[in-house]
């Protein structure tokens, strides 16, 4: 991260969307989840068309990234990755995909992973991803992911994956299915972004240690079998580690800590006013300190008076619950046409089913060559 030329607190995240448009938190509250809608008719159909065949060439500009079938979204997922995810679709060539090949490493309920999927899709779509301008898919939609993982996975040493922060996390936490899945989870990432040739992979902060194995994997490969697939780097928001409702663990599903973008307002706000504040501010009429405090912080992307606030929580102007209500209204209102579409998307099943097919089979072409050149490398039956 590098900061303004004025001096400014204003973070600036030098591998975002371009030099032109750097995603301060500013910029994220003009943009809305619809920037696309305000671009010139002409642009748009220029970048449609661009999209219509994705190009079979290698190139690192294309951008690629995966979420998880689990639920509704949270705030976490949103600010440190969907709106990159919105972000860049604007340059015309970007692939996102719900991996429910990888969910089925932490769930064993058909219907929950096939709903879970339906459902993030109408998360994304809701959210401003736009299948004119981006490919949604379904992972399983696309199985040469898993062939290609299998092939990445004959030069991975197991030190590598066993090494990985996640894997270890979660034989930590869940010693009762440590399946061999897990094991090779960033191995099916890898082949995700390299069965696209993507070199731009918009995540959080947590998927930083996968995006390093990918590059190291990848090496890997080209090492043995001569020089192919690009090395994927990480685009990070400038929020790519948002708490969660505790303040202290980075927000996720599986910690419970999470405020869900899309649920109802009633959860919205109860998910906000359990936010833990300022732990040293124990009466009211104590000043408190914004920049430790998490609901402090996260009021810096929901309105351009944030330093007003913080200023109320230093001088004990305002109290913690004051600025939590705060907190909820702005997260109810900013996504409350979100919310509205995915009512909407939510009677037409068929339609986001449709979209996500469509996705899928724009990519086949591309998903073949890569597996025909991988399978002559390697020395594996030729295909045409
Ligand atoms: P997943 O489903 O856990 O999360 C989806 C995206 O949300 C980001 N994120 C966060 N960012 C900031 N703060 C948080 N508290 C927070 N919580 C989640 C994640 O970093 C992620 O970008 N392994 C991936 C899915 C995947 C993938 C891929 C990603 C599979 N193949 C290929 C990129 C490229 C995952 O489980 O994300």
């Amino acid at each position: 991260m590098i900061w303004a030329e004025d001096g400014k607190s204003r973070p600036i995240c030098r591998d975002e969307v371009g030099n032109h448009a750097v995603q301060t938190a500013a910029s994220f509250r003009l943009m809305g989840p619809r920037l696309a809608d305000r671009l010139p008719d002409m642009a748009m159909a220029e970048k449609q068309n661009e999209y219509a065949a994705p190009s079979a060439h290698p190139t690192s500009e294309r951008v690629f990234s995966g979420v998880q079938p689990s639920g509704l979204p949270h705030l976490g997922n949103y600010l440190g990755a969907f709106r990159n995810y919105i972000a860049l679709q604007e340059r015309g060539d970007a692939i996102y995909c719900i991996v429910d090949y990888h969910a089925l490493t932490s769930t064993h309920d058909p219907e929950a992973i096939r709903r879970n999927t339906h459902d993030m899709a109408i998360a994304l779509l809701a959210l401003g991803l736009d299948p004119g301008r981006a490919i949604l898919f379904r992972q399983s939609d696309r199985p040469e992911h898993t062939e290609l993982a299998y092939l990445l996975s004959t030069v991975v040493p197991i030190a590598w994956v066993e090494r990985t922060p996640s894997f270890k996390e979660k034989k930590r936490n869940r010693p009762e299915d440590v399946n061999h899945a897990l094991l090779t989870y960033p191995v099916l990432q890898t082949a995700d972004i390299a069965i696209y040739h993507a070199g731009r992979v918009p995540v959080g902060r947590d998927q930083q240690a996968h995006l390093e194995l990918a590059r190291e994997i990848l090496r890997a490969w080209n090492r043995t079998y001569g020089e192919y697939f690009v090395e994927p780097e990480a685009v990070f928001t400038d929020s790519p580690v948002i708490l969660g409702t505790d303040g202290v663990r980075a927000m996720s599903k599986s910690v419970g800590n999470v405020i869900e973008i899309l649920a109802d307002e009633a959860t919205i706000r109860k998910q906000v006013m359990s936010m833990v504040t300022d732990t040293q501010r124990i009466l009211r009429t104590q000043p408190g300190r914004p920049e430790i405090c998490n609901v402090c912080q996260l009021h810096r992307f929901f309105g351009d008076d944030y330093e007003y606030i913080w200023d109320g929580e230093r001088t004990a102007r305002t109290g913690c619950v004051d600025t939590k209500k705060l907190l909820a209204d702005r997260i109810i209102s900013h996504f409350a046409e979100a919310r509205e579409r995915a009512r909407e998307l939510e009677s037409k099943p068929d339609d986001v089913e449709e979209v996500l097919h469509a996705g899928a089979d724009k990519l086949a072409p591309l998903a073949a060559e890569t597996l025909r050149v991988v399978h002559d490398r390697m020395g594996l039956a030729r295909k045409e």
